[in-house]
């Protein structure tokens, strides 16, 4: 069982490659946290460091408060999962499990007992004198993950482990990870850059982008109140709606946007007032817009551009008579059509308001 610490980790491959800026993370004993951002975020470097396959170039990996640094892989005692499972093609599913620990000389019926014990777990007990060639996707993921939890390791670590299963297996196998995670009680690091994966499996969520960590906190932190603009447009589908906005504190604390005007509550205002601030961003989940066919209390009239009916949901995109344009969601099936005349709302408790210099949430921040 293991906490670990990265205390201001940098990581710079060429003057002009500077990856992981000051990098501060506390990954807890038996903590799901994933790491998540875009492609070429630095995502892999920063699990590479701590699995031992990089180094530092300045700063401390600690595994309960000892500095692991510059040990090597196999004294970390971490298990690394790939997108590609690394099977060997040759060897049956015990054999592929049973590897590590044969070259450690570990005791054959000890192996014999892990790999027993990991192939119940993980159902695939009667795999195993099967070759990686008659396994599907999905079972050969989870024979790398068996191959994993025989050795026991003080931590997982996962490098994107589902990108190449199609998306109902992807499904299904997020389901199996958190489940065994939980059942095995052990720490792991979930690297994926797709937020839905992060979303839905982790404990904590670290958001990197820019070499710096942008925001770390629950699922429901980094939703309800991302700490800047990428973390708010980087989490939830479809994105959330941004919109240059002016906040009038003269005439009665209203945010002005094009030709519509949305008065705030006091609280709200308030928070703006301190701040003083000029230029806005005013940022609105798709989800969080109501769409009617028929005026209702504090509606603006609106165009509907687009709609996608997607079963459970229906995807609106909609035009303010000034052109601005922003995305709703609404939920079962929406009596429009495109050109129609709609009628849109949003609660103050769910907007957001960034500044357009610091690209900093000015209203909801994480306690
Ligand atoms: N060994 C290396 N040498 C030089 N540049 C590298 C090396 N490994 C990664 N990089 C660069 O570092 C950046 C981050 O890469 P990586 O950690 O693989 O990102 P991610 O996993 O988030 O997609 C990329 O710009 C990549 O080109
Ligand atoms: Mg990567």
């Amino acid at each position: 069982m293991v906490n670990i610490i990265l205390e201001k980790v940098n990581k710079i491959f060429s003057p002009d490659v500077h990856v992981l800026k000051d990098i501060d993370l506390e990954i807890q004993d038996k903590e799901f946290l994933v790491l998540v951002g875009p492609s070429g975020c630095g995502k892999s470097t920063c699990l590479n460091i701590i699995a031992g396959l990089e180094y530092v170039t300045d700063g401390r990996i600690l595994f309960n408060n000892i500095d692991v640094s510059y040990l090597p892989p196999k004294e970390r005692k971490v298990a690394m999962v790939f997108q590609s499972y690394a099977l060997y093609p040759h060897m049956n599913v015990r054999d592929n499990m049973s590897f590590s620990l044969k070259l450690s000389k570990t005791d054959k019926r000890i192996i014999d007992k892990r790999v027993k014990v990991a192939a119940e777990i993980l159902g695939i007990s009667e795999l195993l004198d099967r070759k990686p060639k008659e396994l599907s996707g999905g079972q050969r993921q989870r024979v790398a993950l068996g191959r994993c939890m025989v050795r026991n390791p003080t931590a997982f670590l996962f490098d994107e482990p589902l990108s190449n299963l199609d998306a109902k297996l992807r499904t299904q196998m997020r389901g199996e990870i958190i489940k065994l995670q939980k059942r095995l009680g052990i720490t792991l690091v979930y690297v994926t850059h797709d937020q839905v994966e992060a979303m839905s499996m982790a404990d904590r969520i670290a958001i990197l982008f820019d070499g710096r960590i942008q925001q770390l906190g629950t699922p429901s932190e980094v939703y309800n109140c991302p700490t800047n603009l990428f973390v708010a447009g980087f989490i939830g589908s479809p994105t959330m709606n941004f919109i240059d906005t002016k906040f009038d504190q003269k005439n009665r604390n209203m945010l002005i946007f094009g030709e519509q005007k949305y008065p705030l509550p006091e609280d709200i205002a308030n928070k703006l007032v301190k701040a003083s601030f000029e230029n806005l961003i005013l940022g609105i989940r798709p989800e969080h817009i109501k769409v009617t066919t028929q005026t209702h209390q504090d509606s603006y009239e609106v165009e509907i551009t687009v709609i996608e009916y997607l079963g459970a949901e229906t995807i609106i995109t909609f035009e303010f008579p000034d052109k601005i344009s922003a995305m709703a969601v609404t939920p079962g099936f929406y009596p429009g059509r495109m050109g129609d005349i709609a009628y849109i709302s949003f609660s103050p408790d769910q907007i957001h308001v960034f500044d357009s210099e610091t690209e900093m949430n000015l209203i909801h921040f994480p306690s």
